[in-house]
């Protein structure tokens, strides 16, 4: 089965706040910028990266993956909107509509991302309770700590907004990405395996494959950023150049970027054919979907 965001907002949905109380603002401010649109592509790789390992007739496995599932979702979405703050990129569109603190102002869009960032860990908490003593779970939720955070995509947000102005190397541009966009692409990736039941051994493999998957993801959206259609991208083109970024293309040139973004997504699906899975189904479909993220237009 392949999954259309259709299929996987199904599942992530139904683990947003309601929307009451004196933090109601808050509140709505969170589901806006969750609900907004976008590509859902976290979620939707850690499910698959579940389906390659589980057995079919495991009952209960909706209920462990799918709080998981919305909570990588939710961490992204805070990563957003604060990346888009005034002090971050200043930019005022986002999955196709005004930024969360556009709408509702800068306070509110920095504690609508702490908001999802801290809901994220009481919504994936719940899989605690379906099947209690679990190590899976337990390791799953040590991941969802770590890759999101200092010495993951915060961390390279982090040299990402230091740097910006200024000349970046080889190897802070390389700690960039592998930290900004590839440690949430990994926590997917290592999160849905481990749930699945996948040994270390595996879990390291995807581990690697999503490394890939982050870099080239990366470099596509630098890419886009110049030559996009903002219409289509639904965030706003040549944000880079208004912060003076140094990013792959500017560093190495837009054809030598386009030949990264597609040697890196075939290297991670190379990695990805040595694995042995139950489901290969399930494995087929993520080369699929990797693969097409390669002339993605958004
Ligand atoms: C944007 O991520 C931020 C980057 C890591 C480049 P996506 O391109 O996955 O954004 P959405 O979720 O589809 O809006
Ligand atoms: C940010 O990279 C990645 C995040 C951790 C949010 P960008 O700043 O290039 O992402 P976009 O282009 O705004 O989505
Ligand atoms: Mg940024
Ligand atoms: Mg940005
Ligand atoms: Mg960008």
């Amino acid at each position: 089965m392949k999954y259309s965001v259709k299929d996987i907002e199904d599942i992530i949905y139904k683990y947003l706040p309601k929307e009451e109380g004196y933090p109601v603002t808050v509140l709505t401010a969170m589901n806006y910028g969750f609900m907004a649109g976008g590509k859902r592509l976290r979620p939707m790789m850690m499910k698959l990266c579940y389906d390659m390992f589980i057995d079919k007739d495991y009952r209960d496995a909706d209920k462990i993956i799918s709080p998981f599932m919305a909570a990588i979702e939710m961490i992204h979405t805070y990563s957003l909107i604060h990346d888009d703050l005034p002090a971050l990129d200043n930019d005022e569109l986002r999955r196709g509509k005004p930024t969360v603190h556009a709408k509702f102002g800068e306070d509110i869009g920095i504690l609508a991302g702490d908001g999802l960032l801290n809901y994220a860990y009481e919504t994936a908490a719940k899989a605690f309770s379906e099947k209690p003593g679990s190590v899976e779970i337990e390791k799953a939720y040590t991941i969802l700590a770590s890759k999101p955070g200092i010495y993951g995509m915060i961390g390279g947000q982090v040299l990402d907004v230091i740097m910006s102005g200024k000349e970046v190397d080889e190897k802070q541009l390389e700690y960039i990405y592998l930290n900004k966009t590839s440690a949430l692409i990994e926590c997917a990736f290592m999160i849905g395996a481990y749930l699945g039941g996948a040994s270390k051994e595996d879990v390291d493999t995807l581990c690697m494959v999503a490394r890939n998957v982050g870099m080239a993801f990366q470099v596509q959206d630098d890419i886009l950023d110049i030559i996009g259609d903002e219409a289509v991208l639904g965030k706003p083109v040549l944000s880079d150049d208004k912060n003076n970024k140094f990013t792959y293309v500017t560093i190495h040139g837009m054809d030598s970027a386009k030949d990264y973004v597609s040697s890196a997504s075939k290297e991670a699906v190379s990695m990805l054919d040595t694995l042995k899975v139950k489901n290969e189904k399930a494995k087929s479909e993520m080369k699929d979907l990797i693969l097409a993220l390669i002339n993605r237009d958004k």
